[in-house]
């Protein structure tokens, strides 16, 4: 028996549908990262080529320079959504100047924000990786987009989503209508839905943390940690939040990175890494949380905010919580 084979491209435009007064422009964005995506795929699938080519960050034989792939990830995503027509702002992780880029779209709805390559350490290592992103509809009414267009809060994102660069490449999105993900078919360079309305289990085994971190960790982190240990749970941890976060949407479990003594807001950016993510894993059932607090209700205040998180099945991120009140207080 065979079944229908939908694409990425079908299942937007199928979606659109189903929202009120759509335009179609929200569609063309996310197809647009969809394009996107699949060209960061064929560079990332070829990245052990670099050395035989010419090593990252230094010129190769015609002279050129070999551009380190976090650089160009974000190169081309920035390229492909200025030129996309549907968005007026970017932001991207890479981009250190703490202001977002105005397209030549200077009314469109939309702003994008991303983190180009997550995971960068494990590039040169054949580790999975991946880019994230989260889109908002801009605040201000007329002119070019603000700064404060893109200072939302995570509740207010129309969609978000991620692609992973693993064993095979998915796409995993939401348009706050659940989870899909889909997986990168090479042979016909399409994105086919592989898993659709994606639930996380209420609870899981896994918990993933940086546990080398312990003695900097704040007691409440400490004594979870003490609780998933004593609990006969398993310990799995990446580093690429992306793919940490990936495994315990798909099996459950919870990925935290708390603060520490030296970084009290842990490690993690709240606009291009942690928002998006609570959005998906909320949108599939579970919590996301600084701790104490909802991700998608903290203010943002600036472009590269960070925040501790603790992500994934709901039943483990609120007992995180709830030992880290009775320890830490609040
Ligand atoms: P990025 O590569 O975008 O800078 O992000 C790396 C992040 C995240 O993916 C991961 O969870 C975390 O750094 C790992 O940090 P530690 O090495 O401190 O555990
Ligand atoms: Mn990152
Ligand atoms: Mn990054």
């Amino acid at each position: 028996m065979t079944h229908k084979i939908i694409s990425l491209d079908e299942h937007i435009i199928q979606s659109q549908r189903n929202l009120p007064y759509a335009t179609g422009e929200l569609s063309s964005l996310l197809r647009d990262i969809g394009l996107a995506a699949k060209i960061v795929s064929r560079e990332v699938n070829k990245a052990g080529l670099v050395d035989i080519a010419g090593r990252a960050d230094v010129e190769n034989s015609s002279g050129d320079d070999v551009q380190k792939l976090d650089m160009l990830a974000n190169d081309l995503l920035i390229s492909c959504l200025r030129n996309s027509g549907e968005c007026c702002g970017i932001a991207s992780e890479e981009e250190d100047n703490f202001k977002p880029i105005k397209t030549p779209y200077k009314f469109a709805k939309y702003i994008v924000l991303f983190d180009p390559l997550d995971g960068s350490s494990n590039i040169d290592v054949n580790v999975s990786i991946g880019t994230i992103f989260a889109i908002y509809r801009r605040r201000s009414f007329e002119g070019e987009c603000t700064l404060d267009d893109f200072l939302q809060k995570g509740a207010d994102q129309v969609a978000a989503g991620y692609v992973l660069y693993g064993s095979s490449t998915m796409l995993v999105y939401t348009t706050k209508q659940g989870v899909n993900g889909f997986t990168l078919d090479p042979s016909i360079g399409e994105f086919c839905l592989s898993h659709e309305n994606i639930q996380i289990p209420k609870t899981g085994k896994i918990y993933s943390v940086n546990q080398a971190n312990f003695n900097n960790y704040p007691k409440g982190a400490q004594t979870y940690i003490m609780h998933c240990m004593n609990s006969g749970y398993t310990q799995r941890y990446i580093g690429s939040m992306v793919a940490d976060v990936h495994r315990t949407l798909i099996k459950g479990g919870i990925f935290f990175y708390p603060g520490t003594t030296s970084k009290p807001n842990g490690k993690l950016r709240l606009l291009y890494e942690c928002n998006p993510l609570a959005l998906l894993i909320e949108e599939a059932g579970g919590l996301a949380s600084d701790g104490k607090n909802r991700i998608l209700d903290i203010p943002a205040t600036k472009l590269h905010q960070k925040t501790p998180v603790f992500m994934g099945s709901p039943d483990m991120v609120h007992k995180a919580e709830t030992l880290i009140l009775e320890v830490d207080g609040v």
